[in-house]
């Protein structure tokens, strides 16, 4: 349902959410995607990064994060294990590292899971389709996505952060390592191959306006993306944003602001892209001072959850934002069932915009 530039406007200015907003988009997700939650087991390969990004704390510059890189076995084990318990749709997740070595090494994983999750559906007599593999590995070539797609790779998740250009360069530093016309053209190699693909934005971060996220909106809906993910900013203290806007990060109502604008964003883009498929982030479930921001994602119109798999002992390092909360498996059912909604782990819950486009 369309909604115009001046009501998107009104709803983000207003301070607090109105409870119109938010009926009106679970009316619309009930019509256009039901009342299904899917999971995507989330596995956070490696947190080294080449990149810069001034807000996150895998950032090249940030040396006070011990960096890791899980082997491939470690990672298809993961997955497996993964499948085995039921839960069939997965993420994988890590830094940005445009090496041909570094993509090879992706390329086996996403092919060794799909190979061995097909072998499981043999083994109980279902037909062979395997893990849902969704892939974020950041701005890579384009021969890269096509070796990822290949492998079994059938959705991909990069954020443009901010669609408003000159934000995005005090987002992330100005130099041949980081374009805003670079990741357009990644977003449209992605859509060219056949990917379902997604993308998002940064919500609350210093600089931001209203009409920044309603542009933003537009720009989902003008690159007709499958997929959205958005969450608020938080801050990571080892971080150059952090540091010069320290004193705005730190005022009283910076996080409420950031956390009703997300909600907000979430209810807007569902009632106007009706059948996508939106997450309900990690960041927004680690929002500070906020207990019930999953069922609030939820009740706005996310229909994805993240949980992740990654092992605990190198959970830790993969530290975008300080303060980071990882909510289990059995605790987002839990939520999720007590909030109304159905849980559904056996399922890709493939995108029904893309399924509709096909
Ligand atoms: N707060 C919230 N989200 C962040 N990300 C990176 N740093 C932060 C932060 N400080 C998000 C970016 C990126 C994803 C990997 O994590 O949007 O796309
Ligand atoms: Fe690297 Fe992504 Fe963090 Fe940027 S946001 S520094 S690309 S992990």
């Amino acid at each position: 349902m369309e909604l115009s530039d001046e009501r998107v406007l009104e709803e983000l200015s207003l301070s607090g959410v109105s409870s119109s907003l938010i009926s009106l988009a679970d009316v619309v997700r009930k019509q256009s995607v039901g009342e299904f939650v899917y999971f995507r087991g989330l596995i956070e390969i490696s947190n080294i990064c080449n990149k810069n990004c001034f807000y996150c704390g895998l950032r090249k510059d940030n040396l006070n994060l011990k960096r890791y890189a899980m082997t491939e076995d470690e990672a298809v084990e993961i997955a497996v294990s993964m499948y085995r318990s039921g839960l069939t749709s997965l993420a994988l997740q890590s830094g940005e590292v445009k090496s041909d070595r570094w993509v090879e090494k992706l390329v086996s994983i996403v092919r060794r899971i799909k190979e061995e999750t097909k072998k499981i559906d043999i083994e109980s007599g279902k037909e062979p389709e395997g893990a849902g593999i969704t892939a974020s590995f950041g701005e890579l070539e384009k021969e890269h996505y096509e070796e990822l797609f290949k492998a079994g790779a059938h959705r991909y998740l990069l954020r443009i952060e901010s669609s408003n250009r000159e934000l995005f360069y005090k987002l992330h530093p100005e130099d041949s390592n980081h374009s805003y016309e670079n990741r357009i053209k990644c977003l449209e190699w992605l859509k060219e191959i056949g990917y379902q693909v997604g993308t998002g934005v940064l919500i609350g971060v210093p600089g931001q306006t209203e009409k920044d996220l309603l542009n933003d909106i537009r720009f989902f809906q003008s690159f007709d993306v499958d997929m959205v993910g958005m969450g608020p900013y938080i801050e990571h203290r080892n971080t150059p944003l952090y540091v010069w806007h320290r004193k705005e990060i730190e005022s009283k109502g910076f996080y409420r602001r950031a956390y009703e604008l997300t909600i907000k964003m979430i209810a807007i883009t569902r009632i106007i892209m009706e059948d996508i498929n939106m997450v309900a982030s990690t960041a927004l479930q680690s929002v500070p001072g906020c207990e019930n921001s999953l069922e609030m994602g939820i009740i706005a119109g996310a229909n994805v959850v993240m949980p992740t798999f990654t092992p605990p002992d190198v959970k830790s390092s993969y530290n975008i934002y300080n303060k980071r909360r990882n909510l289990s498996l059995k605790e987002m059912v839990e939520r999720i069932e007590k909030a109304g909604y159905t849980p559904v782990l056996d399922r890709w819950g493939d995108p029904k915009h893309f399924l509709k486009r096909e």
